[in-house]
């Protein structure tokens, strides 16, 4: 499937789709006010994990987040002194990240960029870290071109942390219940899933790539890969979020979270 018919889809989607979203889940990832960044539906939040370097290392750091949404994440971190510039596909995203959706002017305290994640508008070496929480990666036809264009506005040995369904989940149908515990699909068959319209035309897409994929993405895009974690499903949690449940989470990873390293 061509890029450009995937990204025309996201767009769309993202563009149609904001409000319920950021109803939906605004408040698990951290409110207008944003204060959390959180990985994925287990919530593992970075103020714990910290993945992107330890506390009280962040302050005055540029920091490019990636697929940023309603940029909860990248508020986190303006919140611990980091220099973040949000950047998302769609104008309704980021309406929300400037808090201007509900009809307000709105403002944010970094800059908001509407761009492709695989065409990043900034010079070489621009960043020191880099992240996503299920930005863009997953949505995108050409990942490797994503952290590509990642690694060229990092500067050398710059953190870049970015989160994705687990790979594993593609085999099984995305559920909450029994019914998603059963495999239905093969994990290694790489055809995207694919909403269209009445006239064919894509307005929804996925792209699925194994757990193996991602790793030849992160090392031929120039990094070296940390850490790769895969959070548990809490026992405090109770929060469902589409098919990422309780009782799938206590048993099949949900998130992949890749930690790498510039080379
Ligand atoms: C699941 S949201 C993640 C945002 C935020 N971290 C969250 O959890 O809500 C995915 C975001 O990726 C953005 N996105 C999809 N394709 C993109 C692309 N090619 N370039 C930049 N952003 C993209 C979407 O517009 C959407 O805001």
């Amino acid at each position: 499937m061509p890029a450009r018919e995937t990204r025309q889809a996201s767009r769309g989607w993202w563009d149609r789709n904001a409000d319920d979203y950021q109803r939906e889940h605004g408040g698990f990832l951290g409110g207008a006010v944003g204060a959390r960044f959180v990985w994925g539906p287990e919530g593992l939040d970075e103020a714990e994990a910290r993945l992107l370097g330890p506390a009280g290392s962040l302050a005055g750091r540029a920091v490019l987040e990636v697929g940023a949404g309603a940029a909860q994440c990248a508020r986190w971190l303006a919140a611990e002194g980091a220099r973040p510039v949000a950047l998302d596909l769609s104008y309704r995203q980021l309406q929300h990240a400037r808090g201007a959706a509900a009809g307000g002017g709105g403002t944010a305290p970094f800059p908001l960029l509407q761009a492709d994640a695989a065409a990043l508008p900034f010079r070489d070496g621009a960043f020191d870290l880099a992240c996503s929480a299920y930005g863009a990666v997953p949505f995108v036809a050409d990942p490797a071109a994503v952290i590509r264009e990642v690694r060229r506005v990092l500067r050398p040995g710059g953190r870049w942390v970015f989160s994705v369904t687990h790979p594993v989940r593609w085999a099984f149908p995305d559920e909450p219940g029994p019914e998603g515990l059963s495999v239905a699909a093969s994990y290694f068959d790489r055809t995207p899933y694919v909403e269209q319209d009445e006239d064919g035309r894509a307005v929804y897409v996925e792209h699925h790539r194994t757990l193996g994929d991602r790793v030849r993405d992160v090392v031929a895009g120039g990094f070296r890969l940390l850490d790769l974690v895969e959070p548990e499903w809490p026992e405090w949690h109770d929060q469902e979020w589409g098919g990422w449940s309780p009782l799938r989470g206590h048993l099949i990873p949900g998130t992949a979270i890749f930690v790498c390293e510039a080379a």
